[in-house]
């Protein structure tokens, strides 16, 4: 199966990249960074012998650089790129940055691979424990009036979450057996993140520090078993949420009971609507 990370070369995406390499996927790296993906890929390489693994260029924060990418045929795509910002900043389309990233980036990479999808794809999209007190201001989508950087970033993880739910509805509507899935890595720290010396060096200094944290917490390696589960599991199905097991902070993947901003269907096909509009694209138009 190949499977598309984006943001595969650094953090949770990198090690659900060398998870899926390790099972036997064809990974597709999607990052903005062609010197960080070869890095990733020869980390990777040197993990997984035999991996089939390489690049395309894609940058979420500039809409015209997601379409016609080279990909082929794609069993999965795993939405995990995210940023996270503390002053206001805005896309090359002019939208609020962690908005315009993480939420309308995916939509519309999304919206642009359906074409290669296969019929029985799974789109899986990396939420956030941090979306759980979430909610969406209809009137301030973008935070142009009123800007608070954690809320802002709150609310796009929750937006991308909304979004996975209703193309899951719209998927099953149409009768599709593609499904769209939400995992959330719960809490995952680099000082509790093994090294991969070409992607990221853990200091023993780091490693000391981290320690305690580790009774709630995991590395990025723990966190993107969420996401690996989602992709291959035999009994995922869609518009399913997985969690980190303990606490929903740390350990192995449950199915947990979707949150109560979650279930908020309105609010889900309104923002479809929004996305929509300020993408100029429909991903089941
Ligand atoms: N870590 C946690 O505890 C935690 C908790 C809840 C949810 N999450 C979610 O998990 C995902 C991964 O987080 P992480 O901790 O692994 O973050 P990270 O280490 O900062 O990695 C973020 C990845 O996203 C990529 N990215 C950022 N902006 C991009 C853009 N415009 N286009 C393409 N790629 C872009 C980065 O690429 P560059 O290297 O080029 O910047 C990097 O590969 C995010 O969606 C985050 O919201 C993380």
């Amino acid at each position: 199966m190949r499977v598309l990370v984006t943001g595969g070369n650094a953090g949770i995406g990198y090690f659900v990249a060398e998870q899926l390499a390790s099972a036997g996927a064809d990974v597709v790296l999607g990052s903005r960074d062609p010197a960080k993906a070869a890095a990733a890929i020869a980390s990777i390489r040197s993990y997984v012998s035999g991996a089939k693994v390489r690049h395309v260029q894609l940058d979420l924060a500039d809409l015209k650089s997601l379409a016609d990418l080279d990909t082929g045929q794609l069993g999965a795509v795993v939405c995990n790129a995210g940023v996270m910002v503390d002053r206001r900043q805005e896309t090359v389309d002019g939208h609020e940055l962690m908005f315009g990233t993480n939420h309308l980036g995916h939509f519309a990479l999304v919206a642009h691979l359906m074409p290669v999808l296969t019929p029985d794809a799974r789109i899986v999209t990396t939420g956030s424990f941090a979306a759980k007190s979430a909610s969406l201001d209809f009137a301030d989508l973008q935070s142009e009036r009123d800007y608070h950087p954690k809320r802002a970033y709150e609310r796009s993880k929750l937006a991308q979450m909304l979004f996975a739910l209703e193309l899951d509805r719209r998927l099953r509507a149409a009768g599709s057996s593609r499904l769209s899935v939400l995992a959330h890595p719960g809490g995952a720290l680099d000082s509790l993140t093994p090294s991969r010396p070409r992607v990221h060096v853990r200091t023993a200094g780091q490693w000391l520090r981290g320690l305690p944290a580790r009774a709630v917490l995991h590395g990025k390696d723990g966190g993107a078993r969420l996401a690996v589960r989602a992709v291959l599991g035999p009994d995922v199905a869609g518009g399913q949420l997985w969690g980190p097991r303990v606490f929903g902070l740390r350990g192995r993947p449950r199915l947990e009971t979707r949150w109560a901003n979650l279930t908020e269907e309105p609010s889900a096909a309104r923002l479809w609507a929004e996305s929509v509009r300020l993408t100029g694209l429909d991903p089941l138009g």
